[in-house]
């Protein structure tokens, strides 16, 4: 540290997080220092438009638009990414680690595309990258797997993780919503981006189950190595189906390991109503973890905002501070090359739920029958409902299937003449 327990802060970014951050410091600075014996001092601040009013209040100089200013200070000790996107924050960092600062990031979509760059980098540089606000943002997700759950071997990990989307689908759930209210709703509340495209099609899930089964599982992995599918597909009659089965449908991150590899998906999913990620409503995040040690475990709180995500941005902070008290730079930790082996989503065995439109015509439900048995595929609930026009509807469950067997019943489903072609197609959380 530069100067006795101060530790220099350099701020790339200050919108909503790194409002919050200063926030912290401002309010609970004090509080920090007597608990960690580190004085934490906003030193240098990056943003487009100084001018700008912040709610925070820094003496004006404070603010600059010459990244190199703060991340070539040297008395600055820790940089703190908080812009967002790929570049130039990626550059930063990485000049930033060059430099000798150590750095903290809320940045997922960086950590989950360079994060093994990055990392490599710091640990050549001798310093270290933490990014517990990433995923998450106010629960302690990353430092307990990497630390507190180390000894285990993680099973499965199953996460609600993008709190836009479960805003939506808790809306359409308790509030009988169609997608759009629940989506415009979410909006008004702050709860979706202006394009809330990254969170809707489920990218933004994917980029958080990259980083934590990279670290639950010790392996390098990308984003595009497992399939990924939003809830724009997700209507109120399918909400009102898997009610009625007694089950509700969430946006789920999950990353399980098998004796043939590991298989990792974003996906909506009926979730039975008495498993505890279906009590997960709102804005809210959690992650279920199953380790062979300590079995079942569930991580929940908000997973965005300005102060939760900040609160996890100034531990990462105070974690920079221990390793310099003791002694300095630690590096960071080796990063695992491991590339999995991933299994491909056809040879994944789960439920499914199809809802399907046909022609009210006799022998329709016994051709349907014969379509799923002739591929082997067994039912386990069946509901049809007539509506109007000769149309009936028509929602099965299946017990548990190959996908790839499954989705041969479904072309053959499919050739029927009484069908109507878009069944809606989701996997069913055992
Ligand atoms: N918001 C959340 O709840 C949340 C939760 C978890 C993680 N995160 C992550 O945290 C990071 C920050 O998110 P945020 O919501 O705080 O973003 P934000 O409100 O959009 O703030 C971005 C800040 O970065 C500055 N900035 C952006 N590009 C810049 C550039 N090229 N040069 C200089 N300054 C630049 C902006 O300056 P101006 O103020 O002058 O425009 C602003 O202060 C992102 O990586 C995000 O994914 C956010």
């Amino acid at each position: 540290m530069s100067s006795g327990e101060t530790v220099k802060i350099g701020l790339l970014g200050m919108g909503t997080v790194g409002g919050g951050v200063a926030q912290i410091i401002e309010d609970s600075g004090e509080l920090l220092a007597g608990k960690t014996g580190a004085r934490l001092l906003l030193e240098r601040v990056l943003v487009r438009d100084p001018a700008r009013g912040r709610t925070v209040e820094l003496p004006p100089q404070t603010y600059t638009t010459d990244p190199d200013t703060v991340i070539k200070d040297p008395s600055i000790d820790v940089v703190v990414e908080l812009m967002g996107g790929i570049e130039p924050a990626r550059t930063l960092i990485s000049t930033a680690l060059q430099e000798g600062k150590h750095v903290v990031t809320a940045n997922k979509d960086l950590m989950a595309q360079h994060g093994r760059e990055l990392l490599q980098l710091a640990r050549r540089c001798g310093r270290n990258i933490f990014y517990e606000a990433s995923v998450g943002g106010g629960i302690p997700l990353i430092r307990p797997l990497k630390r507190c759950l180390v000894a285990n071997r993680i099973e499965r990990m199953i996460g609600i993780i993008n709190g836009t989307t479960n805003y939506i689908l808790t809306r359409m759930f308790l509030d009988d919503m169609d997608f759009q209210e629940a989506l415009d709703k979410a909006r008004e509340l702050g709860f979706a981006e202006a394009d809330p495209s990254s969170d809707l099609e489920g990218r933004d899930a994917a980029y958080k189950l990259t980083i934590l089964a990279g670290i639950a599982f010790n392996c390098s992995l990308n984003p595009d190595d497992f399939p990924t599918r939003g809830i724009t597909g997700v209507t109120r009659a399918d909400i009102h189906y898997a009610r009625e089965l007694g089950y509700t449908i969430k946006l789920l991150a999950v990353a399980e390991e098998k004796p043939e590899g590991l298989a990792l998906g974003v996906y909506p999913a009926l979730v039975p109503l008495a498993h505890p990620l279906a009590t997960v409503q709102d804005e809210f995040n959690a992650i279920f973890i199953k380790g062979d040690l300590i079995g079942e475990a569930m991580f929940y709180g908000r997973g965005a905002g300005a102060l939760p995500t900040a609160s996890a941005v100034v531990a990462d902070i105070i974690e920079v501070a221990r390793s310099l008290q003791h002694g300095g730079a630690e590096g960071a930790p080796p990063n695992s090359n491991r590339k999995p082996t991933l299994l491909p989503p056809a040879a994944l065995t789960s439920r499914f739920y199809v809802r399907l439109l046909a022609r009210d015509r006799p022998g329709v439900f016994g051709a349907l029958a014969a379509a799923f048995g002739e591929e082997e595929v067994s039912l386990d609930m069946i509901i049809q409902k007539r509506r109007q026009n000769g149309i009936a509807e028509i929602v099965l469950v299946t017990h548990d299937v190959n996908e790839e067997r499954f989705n041969r019943s479904l072309q053959r489903v499919a050739r029927l003449p009484a069908i109507e072609p878009d069944p809606s197609v989701f996997r069913v959380l055992a």
